[in-house]
């Protein structure tokens, strides 16, 4: 129960409590994480949301901790906004001890104040996001809500490039398709992919029924395989899918986790939106393709995960661990 109490300035606050910490967490675990590993866990103490890496669940695709650094920057974004939404927005610590790689932040609630409109609306489309990697149809996204995604990324310091035309789709279709080739001839990474394919039951991984339908030859862009599904007849991936690259200026540990802020950002804001949301990043887990897709957007900076948006028919969201079984 939150209790008012009167701030230096005359004016009665609602001090936050343990419940406001551990709903932070329940938001947090929320985030979306590569092949569903919620790579996370989450101390509560001293007043303050703690947020770690769990490196019993990171990958080795090359590129050491990013999957997981994104993630946890995601559920980060989740629990700043949960805290602020509850009328407590966090000062947040990155990093905060040197000494301690896997710890990613520490959100202290601080000055209470009214959510914002923004919060509010952003809050409320954390528990409605989920990955949609069925064909969208055909609708163009409005300028204005193109507007607004690029504006979620620039607020958390990252950028989001649209590709704009046939010539700029085809370029990242090809990068994508010679990583998603170079990761299916890696026997080790297809063999860890199959251990996060599950059962709809299962607290983690991605169950058949939220993958992709089998690819075909005409699809512009890869599909990770959960499935032995096939399509609906007739029913094809969009031939113009809007798709965003998002990147930030440096590649070090702590640009991932703004990255992953920044991603979270953006996909919440594209969910507020009306829109679905799915994520690609065999061109980011293959160095080669990663370099390449840098150069083919002019960009001085690290691209770090593609998303495509879109109006698809309802998907099938994948499940969570529960908040205690991510608590230390
Ligand atoms: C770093 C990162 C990389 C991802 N890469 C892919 C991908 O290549 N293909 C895909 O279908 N989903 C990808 N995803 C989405 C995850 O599979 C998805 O977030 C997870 O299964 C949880 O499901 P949800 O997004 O529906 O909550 C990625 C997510 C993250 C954070």
């Amino acid at each position: 129960m939150n209790r008012p109490t009167i701030s230096a300035t005359g004016v009665a606050v609602v001090a936050y409590d343990e419940s406001d910490l551990r709903h932070a967490a329940e938001a947090g675990i929320r985030a979306p994480s590569l092949h569903n590993s919620q790579p996370w866990l989450f101390g509560l103490r001293d007043g303050a949301v703690e947020i770690r890496i769990d490196p019993r669940r990171q990958f080795g695709t090359g590129r050491s901790g990013w999957a997981a650094r994104l993630a946890c920057g995601a559920a980060l974004y989740n629990a700043r906004l949960a805290l602020a939404a509850a009328g407590h927005p966090p000062v947040v610590d990155a990093h905060p001890d040197p000494a301690d790689r896997d710890l990613v932040a520490r959100l202290t609630p601080a000055e209470p104040r009214p959510p914002t409109y923004a919060e509010a609306e952003l809050y409320d489309a954390v528990a409605r996001r989920y990955s949609n990697r069925g064909p969208f149809w055909p609708a163009p996204v409005p300028a204005e809500v193109r507007r607004a995604l690029l504006a979620a990324a620039r607020d958390e310091v990252a950028w989001l490039d649209l590709l704009v035309g046939a010539t700029a789709l085809a370029a990242v279709s090809e990068i994508a398709y010679s990583a998603d080739r170079v990761l299916r001839r890696d026997a080790r990474y297809q063999a860890e992919l199959a251990t996060w394919t599950h059962a709809d039951q299962a607290p983690d991984g991605v169950p058949a029924q939220a993958g992709a339908p089998l690819p075909e030859p005409q699809d512009l862009l890869p599909q990770r395989l959960f499935t032995d599904r096939r399509r609906v007849p007739g029913r094809d991936y969009e031939p113009e899918p809007l798709v965003g690259v998002l990147g930030v200026t440096g590649d070090r540990p702590a640009d991932q986790i703004r990255a992953g802020q920044a991603m979270q950002k953006v996909l919440l804001t594209a969910t507020a939106a009306g829109l679905d949301t799915s994520m690609i990043s065999q061109p980011i887990e293959v160095p080669a393709a990663r370099e390449q897709l840098r150069r083919s957007l002019g960009r001085s900076g690290s691209p770090q995960i593609l998303i495509r948006f879109g109006y698809g028919t309802p998907g099938h969201p994948t499940r969570r661990r529960e908040v205690a079984d991510v608590l230390i």
